[in-house]
């Protein structure tokens, strides 16, 4: 028997990463996935990942930016797999850069992708689940907990996750609704986000400090093995599906007890 079956879950940037691995690891604990992106061919093989450990899951792509779609992802679900009690607010990108040269576009854009959908997000479950209660998971970061340098948008967004995960958790419990809200902060995790759009963070290091986190290809590519290890105690990166066990625990009602409250998975690399 699984920690969730029956239950139904919505993941949103379901196709790579930790939204995959938290989609496998809820559907391996019994829970049916919606699983979420923009990133179809993702999508795909997030969902034959499941299916060939027997899980069930339907895709479907979604802008987490599109106010509208979130409706149409939570009637969908509801007609197909029945109606969703978890939902993980995971689909996040990384816009890296000094204040210095930050353009206000890139900035309102690392805004609307973290923050405006995790606002959306809550705010479709809220009004859905308020009588069958869920469990609302926002991923926010180590970077939410404190300041970096290179990545001051970033940090922003998920500070922001942290808070407005409280706030939701606070009105709820307020309101009689037994809806919990928490928020996930991974340190270092070894997955494509770092790949796909943070490397202009070494772009504001010394150069010795960039060099040495340049990766085989050079400095386009950024050695996520050496980042931990210089930043967690632990001295190596987290892997997805270290960070998809507390979201399943969040999930379930092991956690019954647990709202508003910041869930740190990082190594150690906070501990100092
Ligand atoms: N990897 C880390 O070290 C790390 C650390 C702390 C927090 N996080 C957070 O965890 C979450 C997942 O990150 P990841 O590392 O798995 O990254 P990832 O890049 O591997 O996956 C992110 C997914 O989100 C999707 N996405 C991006 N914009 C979207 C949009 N507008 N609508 C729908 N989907 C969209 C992407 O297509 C992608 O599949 C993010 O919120 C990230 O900020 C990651």
């Amino acid at each position: 028997m699984g920690l969730l079956d029956g239950r139904v879950a919505i993941v949103t940037g379901a196709g790579s990463g930790i939204g995959r691995a938290s989609a496998e690891a809820l559907a391996r604990d019994g829970a049916a996935v919606m699983a979420t992106d923009i990133d179809q061919d993702g999508l795909t093989q997030t969902a034959a990942a499941i299916e060939a450990s027997g899980g069930k899951v339907l895709t479907l792509r979604q802008d987490v930016t599109d106010e509208a779609a979130w409706d149409a992802v939570f009637d969908t679900t509801a007609e197909k797999l029945g109606p969703p009690t978890i939902l993980v607010n995971n689909a996040g990108i990384a816009v890296g850069g000094a204040i210095v040269d930050f353009s206000l576009s890139d900035w309102k854009r690392q805004m609307e992708v973290n923050v405006d959908s995790v606002f959306l997000g809550t705010r479709a479950a809220m009004r859905r689940m308020k009588d069958t209660g869920g469990s609302i998971i926002n991923l926010s970061s180590v970077a939410g907990l404190r300041g970096s340098a290179g990545l001051s948008a970033y940090c922003t967004s998920k500070g922001a996750v942290r808070l407005f995960t409280k706030s939701a958790a606070v009105e709820c419990a307020q309101q009689g609704w037994n809806i919990r809200v928490n928020s996930v902060h991974p340190g270092i995790i070894d997955t494509p986000i770092w790949q796909k759009s943070i490397t202009r963070v070494t772009e504001t290091m010394p150069a010795a400090q960039a060099a040495m986190l340049a990766g085989p290809t050079g400095a386009n590519e950024l050695n996520v093995a050496a980042l931990a290890t210089g930043a967690a105690p632990m001295a190596r990166p987290g892997r997805p599906e270290e960070i998809a066990d507390m979201i399943v625990f969040l999930a379930s009602d092991k956690a019954s007890y647990a709202t508003g409250q910041e869930f740190i998975i990082d190594g150690g690399m906070t501990a100092r």
